[in-house]
């Protein structure tokens, strides 16, 4: 088994024998896939950022886009429902929030100015906050920003002992080589009634029934997934509801044991208009 890097933005898993690849289940990695995918974020995700910070690249990133911040209601539904979650949790005395691949960490400047009691944590691959890509307006401070891979969330020391009322991920999954293991992961993260919001995520070969079931055979009812949804508005194809496959989830067991297994090397197209792609058979 390998990791090709096709170019700046997509690497695939090859075997010459398929029968090699084998089924993932979230609870337990085989050796050679978490090797696969530590290497593919090394050999991939690292270096287009690096790129993008020279000025290589330009068509990665959002780095905190309007559209997924209190300002602009009308495009993500992440943002939308990123309102109107954190305005639920914000009737607690504190709530805690988790914004998984932060970019500059935008969003989580517009919970704080928004709710003064909030506490938020964002992860990113690598920290935008020095870079062309950083806000003259804010500077998230260290302990409210984690440079690492979300691929292996439950290792990051920073997220240790912390729970989170809500976790959210904008245009984020589609660039992860495993992201049903993500969300299986940060599933630990929220406290009970805690509720996730993610979109652009990739099924392995997985359909959008089997997924809902398996989380729901785990004891976990509210479970969604949205559709990708397109309009025509003035002759312009726009999405307008919901990127690809957005997902909200609410923990409503204590731990997760779901029944899933499921091939990497088998990708659903995060958004064919889009250029993150990540794995799929040479
Ligand atoms: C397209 S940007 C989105 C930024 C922000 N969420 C927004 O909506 O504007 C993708 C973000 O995901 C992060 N990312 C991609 N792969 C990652 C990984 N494996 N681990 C951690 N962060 C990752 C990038 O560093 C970047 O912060």
């Amino acid at each position: 088994m390998a990791v090709n890097v096709i170019n700046n933005h997509y690497t695939s898993f090859t075997t010459n024998n398929p029968d090699d690849f084998p089924l993932v289940s979230w609870k337990e990695r085989d050796a050679r896939v978490q090797q696969l995918i530590d290497e593919s974020f090394q050999l991939r995700v690292l270096p287009l950022h690096k790129g993008m910070f020279e000025s290589k690249y330009h068509n990665y990133l959002f780095v905190g886009s309007e559209e997924y911040t209190f300002d602009d209601r009308e495009m993500s539904l992440v943002g939308q429902s990123a309102i109107e979650i954190a305005e639920q949790f914000s009737k607690k005395e504190r709530f805690d929030a988790l914004d998984l691949g932060t970019g500059n960490g935008r969003f989580l400047k517009s919970l704080k100015d928004r709710f003064n009691n909030v506490d938020v944590l964002g992860v990113t691959a690598a920290d935008f906050r020095d870079t062309r890509y950083a806000s003259n307006a804010f500077r998230i401070p260290d302990e409210e920003y984690v440079v690492g891979n979300i691929e292996n969330l439950n290792q990051l020391p920073s997220l240790q002992d912390r729970k989170f009322d809500f976790i959210t991920s904008h245009v984020t999954f589609r660039h992860l080589s495993d992201p049903v293991g993500v969300i299986c992961q940060a599933y630990e993260f929220l406290k009970p009634n805690g509720l996730m919001i993610l979109d652009e995520f990739t099924l392995n070969g997985i359909s959008g029934e089997e997924y809902v079931n398996a989380f729901k055979n785990a004891g976990c009812h509210e479970v969604e997934i949205v559709p990708e949804c397109h309009v025509e508005i003035d002759g312009i194809r726009r999405r307008i509801l919901a990127k690809p496959l957005t997902t909200s989830i609410r923990k409503t067991t204590d731990h997760l044991d779901l029944q899933l297994h499921y091939d990497l090397t088998r990708s659903t197209r995060a958004d064919a208009d889009h250029q993150a792609q990540i794995f799929y058979k040479a």
